[in-house]
């Protein structure tokens, strides 16, 4: 039998910052102050990421490329190899992700690369909560509830047992 499925997932969208949460407003600030750190002198785009522990810690990432392109690391895969290395503990229930060209922040929101996709993924696996996704722009602001809405049909840890129905 041939079935034709849909996937589909909801996000919200913010006309101004001044409507998100507080504590939305107050991650996507560290994002921004994390892109100000960032060492992009070849792309000469600077990301900040700025994870929510449940514990209410925030900890922020910035991307940090080499002269040897591949060894560059993004933003938000920074901010997770901080968060997981000095909090394993902790988990994590949302991320902030800004980014700036020149001297000025994006229009519109940026969103993962798909490596960064994974490694959120894989997060979300190994402390069984969603990942709150706040992507922010100075034009408007996008929140998904799940890494399942920017990566679905991922490849996670059940895929490892060979037993998991897509
Ligand atoms: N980059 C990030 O840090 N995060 C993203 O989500 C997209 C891309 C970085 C990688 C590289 O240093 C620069 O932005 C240009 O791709």
């Amino acid at each position: 039998m041939i079935r034709t499925n849909n996937i589909s997932f909801s996000y919200k969208e913010f006309e101004n910052n001044e409507e998100l949460d507080p504590g939305d407003r107050e991650l996507v600030l560290a994002a921004r102050e994390s892109a100000l750190k960032a060492y992009a002198p070849y792309s000469k785009f600077r990301v900040g990421a700025a994870i929510r522990l449940e514990s209410g810690i925030i900890v922020s990432g910035a991307n940090v490329e080499n002269a040897a392109f591949p060894s560059g690391i993004c933003a938000e895969r920074t901010a997770f190899s901080n968060s997981v290395s000095n909090h394993p503990n902790d988990k994590a229930s949302a991320i902030a992700i800004a980014a700036m060209t020149e001297d000025s922040l994006t229009y519109e929101p940026v969103t993962p690369c798909g490596n960064c996709r994974q490694v959120i993924a894989e997060e979300e696996s190994r402390t069984g909560k969603n990942i709150r996704i706040i992507l922010s722009g100075v034009n408007r602001t996008i929140i998904v509830e799940s890494i399942s809405c920017l990566l679905p049909l991922q490849f996670n840890k059940k895929n490892l047992k060979g037993d998991l129905p897509l």
